[in-house]
């Protein structure tokens, strides 16, 4: 091959690359610990036996997960260490009627749309927008879900990326 025909096709090639999209800049680190008003542990209470869906109830129309009313817990802690004083906390919230004020360790802004319910069935798993939450006896944001990282995956599963997907105006 000539010397001109490689430099052209290394000059196409150039071309090429130079016209994709740079790859994003996303630097991810995880969160600190968050501290809730009652020491709740996941991993406690999954060695029990328990089950996502028992306090996660993906409710129609299936875009939140819920988290669970006191009455669940209070279900075993009625007797269940009731002596301790967390549990003394949960039931003064229970007596009172009163949720339980959980800080959110995961939450995007309202103007975003986001569906657990699509992204399950699309074959999507917890532990890949939450980690190993069975494993954690305190919960702290340890995955990505910036808009950076939500379109990383819809590039690779190839679902549409164009900003009224996710935003306004859809
Ligand atoms: C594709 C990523 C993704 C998957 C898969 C996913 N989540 Fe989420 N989850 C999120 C995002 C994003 C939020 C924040 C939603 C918001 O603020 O509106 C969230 C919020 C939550 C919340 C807080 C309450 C709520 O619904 O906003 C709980 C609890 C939760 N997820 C549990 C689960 C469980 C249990 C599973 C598996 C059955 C799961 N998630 C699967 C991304 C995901
Ligand atoms: C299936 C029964 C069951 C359910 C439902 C349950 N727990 Fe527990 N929980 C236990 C058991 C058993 C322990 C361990 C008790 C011990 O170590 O003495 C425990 C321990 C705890 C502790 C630690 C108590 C301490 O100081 O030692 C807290 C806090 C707690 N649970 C909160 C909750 C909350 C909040 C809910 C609801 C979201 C809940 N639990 C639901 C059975 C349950
Ligand atoms: C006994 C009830 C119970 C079970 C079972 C349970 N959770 Fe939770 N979950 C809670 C409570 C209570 C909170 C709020 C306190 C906290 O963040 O630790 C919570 C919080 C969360 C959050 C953070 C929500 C947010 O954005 O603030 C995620 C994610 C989550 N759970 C996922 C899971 C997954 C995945 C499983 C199964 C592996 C599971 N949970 C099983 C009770 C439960
Ligand atoms: C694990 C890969 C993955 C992640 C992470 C992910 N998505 Fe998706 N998302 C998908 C796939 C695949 C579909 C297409 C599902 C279908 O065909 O219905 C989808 C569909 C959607 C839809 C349309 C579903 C509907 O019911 O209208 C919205 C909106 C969306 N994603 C927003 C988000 C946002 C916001 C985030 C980040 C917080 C996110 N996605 C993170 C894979 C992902
Ligand atoms: C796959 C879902 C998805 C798509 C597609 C998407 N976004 Fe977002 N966008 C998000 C999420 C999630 C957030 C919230 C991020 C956060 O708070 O960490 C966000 C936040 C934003 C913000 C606020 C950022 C800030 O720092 O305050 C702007 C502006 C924005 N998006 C514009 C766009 C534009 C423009 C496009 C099209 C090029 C687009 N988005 C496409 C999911 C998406």
């Amino acid at each position: 091959m000539g010397r001109s025909r490689w430099a052209a096709a290394a000059g196409l090639a150039v071309a090429v690359f130079a016209q994709q999209p740079a790859p994003p800049v996303r630097t991810f680190t995880p969160g600190p610990a968050v501290r809730q008003p009652i020491p709740y542990s996941h991993e406690k209470h999954l060695a029990m036996g328990l089950k996502c869906a028992q306090c996660h109830k993906n409710a129609d129309p299936g875009e939140t997960m819920g988290l669970p009313a006191t009455a669940l817990c209070m279900g075993c802690h009625q007797t269940i260490a009731k002596e301790k004083e967390p549990i003394q906390a949960l039931a003064k919230y229970h007596a009172g009627k009163r949720a339980v004020p959980w800080e959110r360790v995961y939450q995007i802004p309202s103007y975003v749309f986001f569906s657990h319910r699509s992204h399950l069935n699309a074959g999507a798993t917890c532990e890949g927008c939450h980690g190993k939450v069975a494993e954690r006896a305190v919960l702290f944001r340890e995955k990505d879900i910036s808009m950076g990282a939500c379109m990383e995956c819809h590039r690779r599963e190839k679902a549409p990326n164009d900003c009224q997907f996710c935003h306004e105006n859809r």
